[in-house]
């Protein structure tokens, strides 16, 4: 079963080393986060998954990567000076600021229904390049990726020799100064973006918004997230981005949220090409583009079938790299009960939890939310004992837990029965794992096993694509348990048999079956499975 929370997914994040608060050490900022030793594989796994799909798997595709900071005249002609802005409340009461939009007129912190007009807010980050921070050295951080395509179309173009239709691919850093980044990785200020312009000859441009939307849901599947676990929202025009003629949004069914916008599938016409380039006049826009007099450029194909300079229309499939973390972990989180616990022990843990209960109750330190999001969910729990016992570990990861002394008894009568009948297991596919493969000598003071398993890892590594690694650090059970909670498909063992006949026993992590090899076949094994 998928993860049933977000909280979860933040445990989880924080105890294995996925994500780390950004400068934590510092008190953090907020909505910015670092990706720690397994975040960062299986981000690069998704975003190569993504790349290797558009790019190399089809040929009307090139890649590119734009500079963060660009010519601000980017942004005036592109029209995110003048509408990337959301409405911004400021509440009179306790003077927290928010997005209208967000809150439905009442105040999230102190629940005041007096507050400001909403005003635009513009969501660009600004900076200054060079020495002098003046008019002239003013520049943006990126909101999307997708302007430095624009504004490249020209050049990759003209040295790709491409003919319509043909895309450019890339993946890379957009910042928005979100007015209340929230729900982890979800609203950030710094993220990445996967994102697609696909140049369409006018006129096929609903045709192609159709392939592409078929498309992008193959590859969704492709990665672990089933076609009945997206919905598609066909974005109304009035809720439409200012070059949009129509939107797809891909919503997939987040923990905690509901269903929330994953992808964008934008219909964004001539605008972009049209808005960068001089002599619009000559050109037969049909969207209503920016007027242009700086650009040196017509970003126009030449079409010798009609013999025309054409603008091309743009069909744009636009992906967060961390939203799809979060669904791709989501999807494929689960906890399991491998055998039941002697009943005796779900008692002591009950009581453990109930006693916990009451004294976040009683605690008047905590702020009157923190300790209802700790009872809410800890009598979730305690009514679905004992299948929820491994959710204390994420209960007692939610802020607030740690200021309760009990929570050290309640974690001492937990872990024992979590270790032994419970394992937390991430069913990702195995192109995405962060390790594919770990090696385990069956013990760790013998010489003979040490040395077979540390030269397997190697071998197996070499010339690899994925990661394999080698452990030795607990008892095997110990290490399986570990390696399924993030998700390495193949656990690899070398025992007393291994030294006399040269096999291996192979665990897969799903069904916890053993097969045993030859040692100079695992490679091949696990490169074969995905
Ligand atoms: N170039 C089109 C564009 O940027 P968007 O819908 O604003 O469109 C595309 O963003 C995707 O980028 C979204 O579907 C989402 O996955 C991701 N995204 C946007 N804002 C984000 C934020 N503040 N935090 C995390 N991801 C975000």
């Amino acid at each position: 079963m998928p993860a049933t929370t977000l909280d979860q997914l933040v445990s989880l994040c924080k105890r294995r080393g996925f994500v780390f608060p950004s400068s934590e050490i510092y008190g953090g900022l907020q909505g910015v986060f670092d990706w720690g030793p397994l975040g960062v594989e299986l981000k690069n796994n998704i975003i190569s998954s993504w790349w290797r799909t558009n790019v190399y798997e089809r040929d009307d595709m090139e890649g590119l990567d734009a500079a963060i900071l660009m010519n601000r005249l980017t942004w005036r002609y592109s029209g995110h000076e003048e509408t990337f802005n959301d409405p911004l409340v400021d509440c009179r009461d306790c003077k927290s600021r928010w997005r209208a939009d967000h809150i439905k007129g009442r105040c999230p912190n102190c629940g005041s229904t007096n507050l400001t007009e909403p005003r635009p807010f513009n969501m660009m980050f600004k900076t200054a390049v060079g020495p002098v921070a003046d008019a002239d050295s003013f520049a943006y951080l990126r909101p999307e990726t997708a302007q430095g395509i624009f504004v490249n179309f020209g050049n990759v173009l003209a040295t790709s020799n491409r003919k319509l239709p043909f895309g450019i691919a890339q993946v890379g850093k957009a910042f928005r100064n979100e007015i209340n980044p929230r729900n982890f990785l979800f609203r950030v200020r710094e993220f990445e973006q996967m994102e697609i312009e696909y140049f369409v000859m006018p006129g096929t441009e609903d045709e192609w918004h159709q392939r592409w939307l078929e498309d992008r849901l193959a590859w969704w599947e492709s990665i672990g997230i089933p076609r009945a676990r997206i919905k598609i929202y066909d974005v109304p025009p009035d809720e439409l981005a200012h070059y949009s003629k129509r939107t797809f949004d891909l919503m997939y069914d987040y923990p905690t949220l509901g269903y929330e916008e994953v992808e964008g599938i934008a219909s964004r016409t001539d605008y972009d090409l049209g808005s960068h380039s001089r002599d619009q006049e000559t050109l037969n826009l049909t969207a209503r583009a920016n007027p242009n007099r700086d650009s040196t450029a017509r970003l126009t194909y030449y079409d010798p079938e009609s013999r025309r300079h054409i603008v091309p229309f743009v069909i744009e499939p636009s992906a967060g790299v961390g939203r799809c973390f979060l669904a791709v972990l989501a999807e494929a989180y689960d906890e399991q009960m491998v055998k039941a616990p002697p009943s005796e022990r779900v008692r002591a843990v009950a009581d453990a939890l109930e006693a916990f209960l009451k004294s976040v109750g009683r605690n008047e330190k905590l702020a009157s939310e923190t300790r209802d999001a700790l009872v809410e969910r800890g009598q979730a729990i305690l009514r679905g004992l004992p299948e929820t016992m491994p959710q204390i570990e994420t209960l007692l990861a939610m802020p607030g837990a740690d200021q309760i002394d009990i929570g050290k008894k309640l974690r001492g009568q937990a872990q024992g029965p979590i270790d032994e009948y419970f394992r937390t297991v991430l069913h990702l596919k195995p192109h995405l794992a962060p390790i594919r493969v770990a090696v385990f000598p069956l013990k760790r003071n013998h010489e003979g096993l040490v040395a077979m398993a540390r030269e397997l890892r190697t071998a197996i590594q070499s010339g690899s694509f994925f990661r394999t690694v080698y452990d030795d650090t607990g008892a095997i059970g110990k290490l399986y348990r570990r390696q399924d909670e993030i998700g390495t498909p193949y656990c690899v063992t070398v025992d007393f048999q291994s030294l006399e006949d040269g096999t291996v026993t192979v665990r897969d992590r799903d069904t916890m079956q053993q097969v045993r090899i030859p040692a100079s076949e695992v490679r091949a094994y696990v490169t074969g499975r995905g």
